[in-house]
């Protein structure tokens, strides 16, 4: 990144803290001597906090956002590369959304809980084929099931946005059991043979997460995704 641009915006969405920040900055940013990093974090005492760390240590192309991550207005123009770690629920959707928005060229994501989609698996069930609601017909494996089903769509989401997309472990399991690394490499302007797969699970599973009616806002949707 810092060999192909002349000066690379890294944005954290849902920073917390910001200790990923710190250490991307003590790793790359100190000694590449350009580029910015961006922190938007929704509470402002996690910011001053974090924003005062860096005053103290010199970290002077930290930037600090007190903001939601779908606020439009908290982003710079242009975003080389969008990490997100464990942002909550659907604030991994507003990432991503904003960084396709953004034509960001790396995305990172370690996504945290998501509740969404299995709501709306629940809500939804009689829509869905009757093999395929055994998939989700105990309450614990609807959670898991779409949280991973969540997953998959924000996956194909990038794809269909061009993205080449690996999906990884992230850390050992004894660290976190939110473990799940989505990698993106913005490659092209968009894949429609991506787009139609995508289409096709959201058909068959009669789910439309945040990050979908984000990016698609259309009139047969209402605000809780019913088609
Ligand atoms: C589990 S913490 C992770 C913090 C940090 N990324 C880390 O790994 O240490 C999630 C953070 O995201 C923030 N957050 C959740 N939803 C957000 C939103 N919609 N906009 C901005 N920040 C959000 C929370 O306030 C919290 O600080």
């Amino acid at each position: 990144m810092f060999a192909r641009f002349a000066r690379p915006v890294v944005v954290d969405a849902g920073s917390g803290n910001a200790y990923l920040g710190f250490v991307l900055y003590e790793l790359f940013f100190k000694s590449a001597g350009k580029g910015e990093l961006w922190c938007l974090e929704a509470r402002p005492e996690l910011t001053q906090r974090a924003q005062s760390r860096a005053q103290t240590l010199g970290f002077d192309r930290m930037k600090f956002v007190t903001a939601r991550v779908d606020d439009p207005q908290a982003w710079p123009e242009r975003v080389n590369l969008l990490v997100a770690l464990h942002a909550c629920d659907t604030a991994t959707d507003d990432a991503l959304a904003a960084a396709i928005r953004h034509h960001a060229d790396h995305v990172a994501v370690v996504p945290c809980c998501q509740a969404e989609v299995a709501a709306q698996l629940r809500e939804r069930r009689a829509e869905v084929a009757p093999a395929m609601r055994e998939l989700f017909a105990h309450p614990w494996h609807r959670r898991e099931f779409g949280s991973h089903l969540t997953n998959v769509i924000r996956a194909l989401v990038l794809e269909s946005h061009g993205y080449q997309v690996t999906v990884t472990e992230f850390t050992g399991w004894e660290h976190s059991l939110k473990n799940e690394l989505i990698l993106g490499r913005r490659v092209h302007r968009e894949s429609r043979e991506a787009k139609a797969r995508l289409d096709a699970l959201l058909s068959e599973t009669h789910v439309a997460p945040k990050l979908v009616r984000q990016l698609n806002p259309g009139p047969q949707q209402t605000e809780d995704g019913r088609r």
